[in-house]
């Protein structure tokens, strides 16, 4: 039975549906299951923004894995990441040796990410890999390799399953472009 959705009034347009996502997280929960073969993960869960995106994955991922939390803010601009990046909540617990998959929402200028390998790093884990749901090429300055890449967008405001614009929209079941005139 296909799911009955209802546009948002700040929705221009749905760019990728609930079944779409669903398939997409279906694909790199195989791939990461392969290539983490044998091997115990820690998945670590940025928040807010990852964290639909993350309970989804987490399930796809037939792996023995831990899950993690990690709350970050980018301050600045509310559309545009200002790369100055403050830890609002910590792992609970250590990640030394551990391989980590970072799981987070969006890479847009790339900033956030690059903070967040770089601070993950320095607590000597024995591997870390990205994962992200959403990835905007267009603007990515940092030189980051992502591994494991839901979906490659245009650089548009996005919001939905899990994404916000202001705290908000962030429980709507796909992913859509908001409307030019709150986008700002
Ligand atoms: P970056 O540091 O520029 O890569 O920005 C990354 C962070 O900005 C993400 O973790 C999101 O929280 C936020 N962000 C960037 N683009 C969007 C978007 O289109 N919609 C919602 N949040 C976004
Ligand atoms: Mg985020």
């Amino acid at each position: 039975m296909s799911e009955q959705i209802t546009l948002d009034k700040h929705i221009d347009r749905i760019l990728i549906d609930p079944t779409a996502i669903q398939e997409r997280i279906a694909e790199l929960g195989q791939e990461i299951s392969k290539d983490y073969h044998g091997q115990e993960l820690v998945i670590v869960c940025i928040l807010k923004g990852a964290f639909l995106f993350t309970s989804d994955l987490c399930r796809k991922i037939t792996l023995p894995q831990k899950l993690d939390f990690m709350a970050v803010s980018s301050y600045g601009h509310s559309t545009q990441s200002s790369g100055i990046v403050k830890i609002e909540k910590d792992l609970s617990e250590s990640i030394e040796g551990k391989h980590v998959l970072i799981v987070e929402d969006i890479i847009d200028s790339g900033l956030t990410m690059s903070y967040l390998v770089k601070i993950l790093g320095d607590r000597k884990p024995a591997s870390i890999k990205i994962c992200v749901l959403c990835h905007k090429p267009s603007n990515q300055q940092q030189g980051i390799k992502i591994d494991y890449c839901g979906f490659k967008l245009e650089d548009e405001f996005v919001v939905g399953y899990g994404l916000d614009f202001r705290g908000y929209l962030r429980n709507l079941p796909y992913i859509g472009v908001v409307k030019p005139e709150y986008a700002e």
